[in-house]
């Protein structure tokens, strides 16, 4: 069983709504193309391609990292405003905690994934994680706050939403695989998740 403050809501986006936030996406990846982040230390990229919006945005690179910064890795710009929409379902789901500051934009390919590990780059590890499923339907894996605890699955979907919160938000968790042409949302196989963090203090 999943630590309590783990929350999957299937469908939170209606078909409708999915598209006008895929649309949204497109204007931000247009003024921040997605990166390949790489592993510190080791160098290793990355399989999953990403970019932000929002004040801050998730980085990774072999001297710096991981880190938030307000620039985009390869361009220099400041990130892309985060969608409105996106600080509405915010605002429905994490429990009145402080506007989220970084939109991190996961692409996933056929093939990628994204090993087990805890998000916990964030100052204020008091507000939730927020994660929002476009695309195909992709293999989710939830444990405990250590490593070794056991792991369940969860099949996100397009539309999903799931909220990282109370003895949650210092989970493992990670993506075994995504199950490429579930879905004709994006028009070609592939998923993308959205990550919304609130990462200082307010
Ligand atoms: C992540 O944990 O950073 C991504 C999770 C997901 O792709 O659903
Ligand atoms: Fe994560």
């Amino acid at each position: 069983m999943a630590l309590s403050g783990f929350r999957h809501l299937p469908g939170f986006l209606d078909r409708q709504a999915q598209m006008r936030l895929k649309a949204a996406l497109d204007d931000v990846l247009e003024v921040a193309p997605l990166f390949v982040p790489v592993m510190p230390r080791s160098g290793r990229p990355f399989s999953v391609r990403m970019t932000n919006c929002g004040d801050l945005g998730w980085v990774s690179d072999k001297a710096g990292g991981y880190r938030y910064q307000p620039t985009h890795p390869d361009t220099g710009a400041t990130w892309p405003a985060m969608p409105r929409q996106l600080t509405t379902i915010w605002k429905a789901v994490a429990d009145g905690a402080p506007a989220p500051e970084a939109c991190l934009v996961n692409w996933y390919a056929p093939g990628a994934k994204m090993g087990l590990h805890v998000d916990r780059d964030e100052e204020d590890l008091s507000a939730p994680v927020v994660s929002v499923s476009l695309g195909d339907d992709a293999w989710f894996r939830i444990g405990g706050r250590k490593r070794g605890d056991p792991t369940e699955k969860v099949l996100l979907r397009s539309g999903d939403v799931l909220v990282l919160g109370g003895d949650a938000r210092l989970a493992f968790h990670g993506i075994d695989r995504i199950l490429p042409r579930t879905s004709d949302l994006l028009g070609e196989a592939g998923r993308i998740n959205l990550t919304l963090r609130r990462v200082r203090l307010a």
